[in-house]
């Protein structure tokens, strides 16, 4: 059986600009010190990514953009590549977010160009799927997860698979205070391992963290965290304060 180090990871979307991103880190570096039993991850607006990296040397908390290019170089006015990324100080990145997939027309085959991109950039992808309240509704969730799974990591090494964050995040428990029931979360989550395991390889799948997202805050992160294959969270509305995200990430204290 694989020890999986939790991740907990917030994910700051449009909230805060490079100032309030700064102090914010700061706030967090001491709040959290330098000792965590958990891998720790924040995920800043593109341009406060340097100076929050930045702010953050010697603390054990890392920094991630919310999306990215998958091409190097070249004209593609508006864009960002991986390598871009990792100039800043970034080792994370987070990949098909559930509004970028919703607003931003991101595809499992966007995904799948994005994560080999950021693979050969180094980062470590955090890779996000899940289903729609009517995907769910119609009985598809499994179908749906199955499909994002494959897809988005079609092509992969063993190698490369190796380093890969799954965020299981339903979308319609996004921002809407309405957490999936343990139950559910448990069932996704040992369902995902399984289709990793039979399309990719067992090993890979016992090692490979799997995150819950949706409506995480300090008071439901314990009972989730005790489930047997959640690896950690990504964390919205509830990474934008101090004195939240540090109480999810001190959960187990
Ligand atoms: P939420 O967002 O915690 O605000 O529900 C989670 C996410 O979008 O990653």
């Amino acid at each position: 059986m694989a020890t999986r180090t939790p991740l907990i990871a917030g994910n700051w979307k449009l909230h805060k600009d490079c100032a309030e991103s700064v102090a914010f880190a700061h706030e967090l570096k001491s709040a959290i010190g330098a000792d965590t039993d958990v891998d720790v991850m924040v995920a800043p607006t593109f341009t406060a990514l340097y100076p929050v990296c930045e702010a953050l040397k010697g603390s054990p908390i890392a920094v991630a953009a919310q999306d990215m290019f998958w091409e190097t170089k070249g004209a593609w006015t508006g864009e960002i590549s991986a390598e871009m990324i990792r100039s800043c100080g970034c080792t994370h990145v987070i990949i098909g977010h559930s509004e970028r997939r919703q607003y931003f027309g991101e595809t499992d085959e966007t995904v799948n160009a994005k994560l080999k991109s950021a693979l050969e950039a180094g980062l470590v992808p955090v890779v996000c799927i899940g289903e729609t309240d009517e995907e769910r509704k119609q009985g598809k969730t499994f179908e749906v997860l199955d499909t994002q799974v494959k897809m988005g990591l079609k092509g992969l090494s063993a190698e490369e698979l190796a380093s890969v964050v799954l965020a299981y995040e339903p979308v319609w428990a996004i921002g809407t205070g309405n957490t999936a029931t343990p139950d559910m979360v448990q069932e996704v989550h040992a369902f995902l391992r399984k289709s990793v395991a039979d399309s990719l390889q067992k090993e890979l799948a016992n090692a490979m963290r799997i995150l819950y997202g949706g409506s995480v805050k300090s008071g439901n992160i314990a009972e989730l965290m005790a489930l047997e294959d959640v690896d950690g969270a990504l964390v919205g509305g509830a990474s934008l304060d101090t004195e939240s995200f540090s109480g999810i990430v001190r959960y187990k204290r």
